[in-house]
């Protein structure tokens, strides 16, 4: 978002699998008015999801955009990547309820998409529902804090979770 844009800066990557519904996304968004910045790749040619992933998932963890989206052949394995980074809470939506809840229930940051699992039409849809739903608060919060709470504890700074009603050793 941008004095200029009251729409949301959106980053947007995919691998050689999710470049074509990338493309038709990309078109859709900045045809709607969002600032999107596209983080590769720029062809169908093999490459890595996780380079891309990372990438998007690095712009939203640093407030430099708003929300993500990552696109490779099912949506998972940009998902993984990015719920590695701290900060981001990615979700796969392959239709119109999962990116709504997503949001209102998750607060995700970071939509996947399949560009092998839904159409280009599709995948249009469920990013206006993704981008226009709002994150619901109340007894999700809750929830979303204790995945805050996981992710500051276990792994990803060095910590280690331990079985739930098992006291420290
Ligand atoms: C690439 O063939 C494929 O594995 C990748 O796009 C993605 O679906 C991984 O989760």
């Amino acid at each position: 978002m941008t004095d200029s844009n009251p729409k949301p800066r959106i980053a947007l990557g995919a691998d050689h699998a999710g470049y074509r519904a990338k493309e038709a996304i990309k078109r859709h968004l900045e045809k709607a008015g969002y600032e999107v910045e596209d983080l590769g790749t720029s062809s169908e040619q093999s490459v890595d999801y996780p380079d891309y992933a990372k990438a998007v998932a690095e712009k939203v963890a640093r407030g430099e955009a708003a929300l993500g989206i990552g696109v490779c052949g099912t949506g998972i394995g940009m998902a993984i990547v990015a719920n590695k980074v701290q900060g981001v809470r990615a979700a796969v939506a392959h239709d119109e309820l999962t990116a709504r809840l997503a949001r209102e229930h998750n607060d995700a940051n970071l939509l996947t998409l399949g560009g092998r699992v839904v159409s280009e039409a599709q995948a249009a849809r469920i990013v206006d529902v993704f981008l226009g739903a709002r994150f619901a608060g109340g007894r999700h919060a809750r929830r979303v804090n204790k995945i805050s709470q996981v992710e500051t504890g276990c792994g990803k700074r060095g910590g280690k979770t331990r079985p739930p009603g098992r006291s420290a050793p």
